[in-house]
Parts: C-alpha cells; sequence; structure tokens
C-alpha cells in the first residue's frame, strides 16, 4: 500500500472573503496532491483547508457590520469556500474552527498540555496586532509603531491576565528537529530564517486572552473568564481531521504549506505544541511568498483586490492556476498584473500550448490512420523531473513542458506534415506528434485538469479529433 500522505494549507480568516493571495497556497497544495494521485499513483492522500474563524478579527468584523459573529463567519466561510471551489481545489475536508468535532479536539488538547503542566497563569504587557492575530514586541514594529503587515490597523496595547504556554522550554527540541532535517522546512532560506530565530531564544506565548476582551472564541476547560488564543486554537485544525480520517500517525508524512508571514507558527509554536500533548510533529513545511499587485501589496484599503472567481470568469480555472503557479511566489515574493496576465495567457496558453495542440488534432484527424490507443501515464516522466515535485517547483515543471511544446511546433514547422505523399513516412511523423501531445497532457493532468480532459477526449482514442479551442484569444 502506497504511503499515506496529510496535506494541508493554511485556514483563512472570516474577517473578509479571501483574495487571489489566499487562493495561491490553496492552488499549490492542490497540484501536489494532484501529482500524488494522478501520476504518482498514491490514493492514500488526504487534504484539508477551511477558515480560522474565531478571535477579535473576525469578532470587530462582525461588530462593524452590525451581526452575530456567528453569521458573520458563517456568510465569509460560504464565499470563502465558493473562491476555492472556482480554482477546481481537490480538499478532502474544508474544515471551520467552529465545527463541533475541531472544537472538542481543541479542548481535548488544551487540557492535554495542562496537564503537563505546559500552561501557567501570567500577565501579558504589551502590543498585539489584530491583523496577524499576535502579541508584538517594539522591534517587530515599524518607526511609526505600526505592524510592518498590517500598517492600516491600530496597534493595541495589552495589559491582561493569560494563560502562557512554555514555549522555551522547547527551544533545545526545535534545534534539533530542524537543524537533524527531522522536521524539514523548504525553501533552505526559511529554515535558517527558523534556525536564527530559535537562535535568538525563545520567549513563552499567550495561549489564551480574557473574555472581557475576546468573547469569540472556545472558552479554554480550565477557567471559563478565558477564550483559547486564536492561534492555539486554529493550529489545531490538522490534527482534528488527522485524527478522525487516521491520518495523523507515524506512518502518515504531513506537510504543510503557508505563506512566509506564518512560518513560525508553523515550523516552531506547532511543533512545540504538539510535543507537549504527546502528538506526532509534522515532517515538512514549505513556505512560499506574497503575490503582489502591480507592484503592490493586496490590500483592502489600496482597492487592489482580487478575488479568484474574478479571475476565473476571465480567464477560465485552468489558465488561473497555470499564471500562479508559473508566475506566483513558490519562493521569493512575485508581482503579477492582468496585463501581463493577458500576454501570457495569449502568448503562452492561446499561442504556445492551444495552437499547438490544435495543429496537431487538425493534421492527424484528416489522416487515413489508427493511431495507438494512449492511456496515462505513459512516459510521463520524459517530461517532468521528479525531483521537481519533490521540491514542489511546479514552475520549474511547467516551464520544461513549455520548452518541449515550443520544440513540438518546432517540429511540425521542419516537417511540414501537410506536405508529405510518402503515407509511411507521415505516419511516423504524426504518430511522433500525436504521441507527444498525449505525454503533455498526461503531464499537465494535476496542473490544468480540465484542459487535460480537453486534450484527451480529442487524442486518447485510435481516431484522432478535431479538438475543441482550449484558449480563446482575449484583447488586451
Ligand atoms: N488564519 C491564519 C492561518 C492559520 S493556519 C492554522 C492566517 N490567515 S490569513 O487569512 O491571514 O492567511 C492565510 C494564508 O494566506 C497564509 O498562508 C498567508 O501567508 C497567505 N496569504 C495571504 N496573503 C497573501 C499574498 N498576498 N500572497 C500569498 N499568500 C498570502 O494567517
Amino acid at each position: 500500500m502506497s504511503k499515506k500522505i496529510f496535506i494541508t494549507t493554511a485556514i483563512d480568516y472570516t474577517n473578509d472573503v479571501i483574495h487571489i493571495g489566499h487562493a495561491y497556497e490553496k492552488i499549490l497544495a492542490d497540484v501536489f496532491a494532484r501529482f500524488q494521485r494522478n501520476l504518482l499513483g498514491n490514493d492514500n492522500i488526504h487534504y484539508t483547508t477551511g477558515t480560522d474563524e474565531h478571535g477579535t478579527t473576525s469578532q470587530k468584523a462582525a461588530e462593524k457590520n452590525n451581526v452575530s459573529c456567528m453569521d458573520l463567519v458563517t456568510k465569509i466561510y460560504k464565499e470563502d469556500k465558493e473562491q476555492i471551489d472556482s480554482l477546481n481545489i481537490s480538499y478532502d475536508r474544508f474544515i471551520r474552527t467552529t465545527d463541533e468535532d475541531h472544537k472538542k479536539q481543541a479542548l481535548d488538547f488544551f487540557k492535554k498540555v495542562f496537564d503537563n503542566g505546559d500552561i501557567y497563569k501570567a500577565k501579558y504587557e504589551g502590543y498585539y496586532c489584530e491583523g496577524c492575530e499576535a502579541h508584538k514586541t517594539l522591534s517587530e514594529l515599524n518607526e511609526k509603531g505600526q505592524c510592518p503587515n498590517h500598517p492600516t490597523r491600530e496597534i493595541q496595547k495589552l495589559d491582561e491576565e493569560n494563560y502562557f504556554f512554555r514555549w522555551s522550554k522547547y527551544t533545545r527540541f526545535l534545534k534539533d528537529l530542524i537543524i537533524g532535517n527531522t522536521l524539514v522546512v523548504l525553501p533552505e532560506g526559511k529554515r535558517k530564517e527558523m534556525v536564527a530565530f530559535l537562535d535568538n531564544g525563545l520567549k513563552d506565548i499567550t495561549v489564551s486572552r480574557p473574555k472581557y476582551k475576546v468573547s469569540w472564541g472556545i472558552t479554554t476547560p480550565i477557567d471559563e473568564n478565558q477564550v483559547i488564543y486564536v492561534w492555539f486554537d486554529a493550529l489545531i485544525n490538522y490534527l482534528t481531521e488527522g485524527i478522525e480520517k487516521g491520518f495523523w500517525d507515524k506512518d502518515t508524512e504531513i506537510i504543510h504549506f503557508v505563506g512566509k508571514d506564518i512560518a513560525r507558527w508553523h515550523a516552531l509554536l506547532w511543533p512545540a505544541m504538539l510535543k507537549s500533548a504527546g502528538y506526532k510533529v509534522p515532517d515538512l513545511i514549505y513556505i512560499h511568498g506574497f503575490i503582489n499587485l502591480n507592484g503592490q501589496k493586496i490590500s483592502k484599503s489600496l482597492g487592489n483586490v482580487i478575488r479568484p472567481t474574478e479571475l476565473v470568469s476571465q480567464f477560465g480555472v485552468d489558465a488561473v492556476r497555470y499564471y500562479l503557479l508559473k508566475y506566483g511566489p513558490i519562493v521569493e515574493d512575485s508581482d503579477i498584473s492582468l496585463d501581463n496576465f493577458i500576454s501570457i495567457y495569449n502568448g503562452e496558453l492561446a499561442n504556445g500550448l492551444g495552437n499547438t495542440v490544435s495543429r496537431i488534432a487538425k493534421l492527424a484527424s484528416i489522416s487515413e490512420f489508427d493511431f495507438a490507443e494512449y492511456s496515462d501515464p505513459q512516459n510521463v516522466w520524459e517530461k517532468i523531473n521528479k525531483k521537481d515535485i519533490d521540491e514542489f517547483r511546479i514552475d520549474k515543471i511547467l516551464s520544461q513542458i513549455w520548452k518541449n511544446l515550443s520544440e513540438l511546433d518546432h517540429h511540425i514547422n521542419e516537417h511540414q506534415p501537410w506536405g508529405i505523399k510518402d503515407q509511411e513516412k507521415l505516419k511516423d511523423i504524426l504518430s511522433y506528434e500525436v504521441h507527444e501531445v498525449r505525454k503533455i497532457a498526461s503531464a499537465i493532468k494535476p496542473i490544468m485538469p480540465d484542459i487535460y480532459v480537453k486534450i484527451s477526449k480529442a487524442f486518447f482514442s485510435g481516431k484522432i479529433q478535431v479538438s475543441d479551442i482550449l484558449f480563446p484569444r482575449i484583447s488586451g
């Protein structure tokens, strides 16, 4: 039986509907899951995503909109799900932190850590960014005293009783874990950042907030005047589903996909929490960068938020998946724009993939030959470097396939099948080209599942059909 793999993305705050930046990670994890299922024959994959619904950001958004917290988060959850579904994301569970099974798991987990002596009561005096839902030191704020990630939000000054987690106790454990690669942190630059953070020393961290300040949360099992801190609550979502479905054990490879702003929570806090409660720690954390739009951070206050559905209705789902995966922030931040998308769409999709496939379909469909039947994934590894999947470099995989496509286009121009009279020679040339299209279709199946279906309908039987237009040209 193939190895169990548990794949997760961050769960999104429900103060507002997600934008294309949030969606990027869902696509990345989806493609990894589909590579496993479609090309590596591993059906033992479980993929979760969801919404992080408690805490101050959701509570304040509800107050602002004059609705109850539950009504607001349910509305945003539904809209988020619609956004994610528009991108054809093959998750197995969309988890909400307001789900009953999760609340139960969070309480049980908190109690375990408390019983192990790792939670104690103390006073917190300092800063808090509601956008990050995180306590901040002065050195983490900019010269204007703002959080660099949320400069439009006012920093809160807190002076309150909280329960704290003995995070500092786990410094050595975390160092060994990351330096020894028991927990793999990728890419390498991010791993170094995590180690450097540990070298600076960990301070114990708040894991509850008083109810008179934040009422929207799970009441702690040890004090009814406190709610579980939203990060402590949210991280446990992975375990909730993992345990229920048998994907949180030593036989499972646990992989978290997260953005760079929340790397520490996943690489440093989460493993310490798990260790304290007596659970297996994750195996791998992949940390991606940020998408910027026209050189600016995507943000509501700048008025440049784009939702996935807007792009999908203009370009089609697979074009959006392609563009974000090829030009998105797989390692470093990346800048995208609508103009750039249109030019990539016309150049690499309408022309590159669409035109090459349709030229070959036309030539082969008018020929008298039957071509050998094809069922994937035959020979797909000629097109893809397996190492790129292991390193999550979908961008490199796409570059390689598009290089192949241009070679194929070149092959057609060089051999000019339309002018060949010798039937044997013609069959050789067309068979080669048809088979190349088939292999390319199999290779892009995890990345562009709908386009794969269209190409396979036209190309996978012995008689080649003229294919639908894959990507109608878009005028700028
Ligand atoms: N709720 C927490 C995560 C809890 S996970 C147990 C959170 N939510 S978030 O809505 O702010 O962000 C969700 C994910 O989207 C994070 O991985 C974050 O890095 C990612 N992104 C948010 N904006 C982004 C871009 N502009 N570009 C790429 N990813 C971005 O943090």
